[in-house]
């Protein structure tokens, strides 16, 4: 069932409850929400034919946004919101499950403390054992003139980074303005080149950011080692289970979900060749190469390309032993060329960004790499966005 237009059109001209006067910025703003809550909740009933009378929910929402300045999605439209969120995703070859994915509605929970413990219970139900599954858990959305609290981590789990006296760094560099501000907030951490960073979550702008520890327990990590090269071990590294995206908004609908912290699993790629092989990250194709015994006198030897494959290796073999969930860039690319297949089925275009899409190793190799795709429309909803700062 279609919604027509003039279901907004009777509405709106349902009698004012407020008082009659010049039209507003909260005028325009009410407008433009109600005009994305539009378009949301009629793609919500035509993808869910079961929902019910959308004109109805229409009505209801218009009547609730001149109210209140905004209106607060069902559990049903904030669980498919999301998942729409993720299929929307352009820079995601993992969207084949998107319709599977677990959705906690913690919109009632804003106290720093409890919105902790349900980023550490997050963290539980992703892991499961190893066996990970894809979880979004979903805090208090922004109010107009009252912005919801936000968590300051990039992911519910990374390692700190400390500057070192010989200007380098210890740990990931892309942990080491947390780390500072965690300790700045009281945080006493470590000196390790793995030390999981405390969660910190801001209440309000003004609000000085509050820290908690994960509680280790809950922080599956695998120690890397090599099928053939014993020594890999003893470089000392190892990578957690659950990539937990948590500084990226939420948006559906017209309404933002500042703290969402959402994950899947992970590609061994990220891993093997980006977060352990960035000259900005830990950057360890060097000593990979020493222990190899590469000659490292050319970059015609390849022999960072051979260190990396290596690393590669490493990453897949030590998930695959430890029993945690990981994808391989291979299988990945054919099962996102699957789920294009699957949408167009369904009538709907998948559209991709081929520069994130393509894996960062033997591109050329992965079907994902040989063709284009839909054009990204960047006013796409729902969707995961960048935040903004306060
Ligand atoms: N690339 C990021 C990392 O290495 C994680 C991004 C999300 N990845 C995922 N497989 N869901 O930590």
């Amino acid at each position: 069932m279609t919604v027509s237009v003039e279901a907004t059109v009777t509405a709106l001209s349902q009698p004012p409850t407020k008082a009659v006067g010049p039209a507003t910025e909260t005028d325009r703003d009410e407008l433009a929400l109600a005009d994305q809550a539009f378009d949301f909740v009629r793609q919500f009933h035509t993808e869910q034919p079961g929902a019910g009378d959308p004109a109805q929910r229409i009505r209801e929402v218009l009547a609730e946004i001149r109210e209140t300045g905004t209106y607060r999605h069902t559990a049903e439209e904030l669980a498919y919101g999301a998942k729409l969120a993720w299929r929307n995703a352009a820079r995601c070859i993992g969207r084949l499950y998107w319709n599977s994915l677990v959705v906690r509605d913690f919109r009632h929970v804003t106290d720093p403390a409890g919105m902790a413990e349900q980023c550490v219970e997050h963290l539980r139900i992703a892991t499961n054992g190893g066996k990970i599954r894809p979880v979004i858990t979903v805090f208090a959305p922004d109010a107009p003139g009252r912005p919801a609290p936000r968590l300051l981590n990039q992911q519910l789990v990374r390692y700190a980074g400390y500057p070192r006296e010989d200007g380098g760094c210890t740990g990931d560099p892309a942990g080491l303005e947390l780390a500072a501000r965690a300790r700045a907030a009281g945080w006493t951490g470590g000196q390790g080149r793995f030390d999981v960073l405390p969660l910190m979550i801001q209440q309000s702008p003004a609000d000085a950011p509050h820290w908690y520890q994960v509680p280790e327990d809950v922080v599956m990590e695998v120690p890397l080692v090599h099928p053939d090269h014993a020594w890999f071990a003893d470089l000392g590294l190892r990578w957690y289970a659950v990539p937990a995206i948590s500084d990226m908004m939420l948006e559906i609908g017209g309404i933002s979900y500042p703290a969402a912290p959402f994950n899947g699993w992970y590609m061994g790629t990220e891993i093997g060749a980006r977060n352990l092989v960035d000259a900005e990250r830990y950057d360890m194709l060097g000593e990979v190469a020493a222990r190899l015994g590469l000659d490292t006198s050319s970059p015609r030897t390849m022999w960072r390309d051979r260190a990396m494959i290596e690393i590669n290796i490493a990453v897949l073999h030590s998930f695959d032993a430890a029993g945690v969930t990981m994808a391989d860039h291979h299988t990945e690319s054919d099962r996102f060329l699957r789920h294009i297949a699957k949408e167009m089925r369904q009538g709907r275009e998948t559209p991709a960004d081929w520069s994130w899409i393509v894996p960062p190793v033997s591109g050329s190799l992965t079907p994902v790499y040989h063709r284009y795709y839909d054009q990204v429309d960047p006013n796409t909803r729902p969707a995961f966005l960048l935040r903004e700062p306060w």
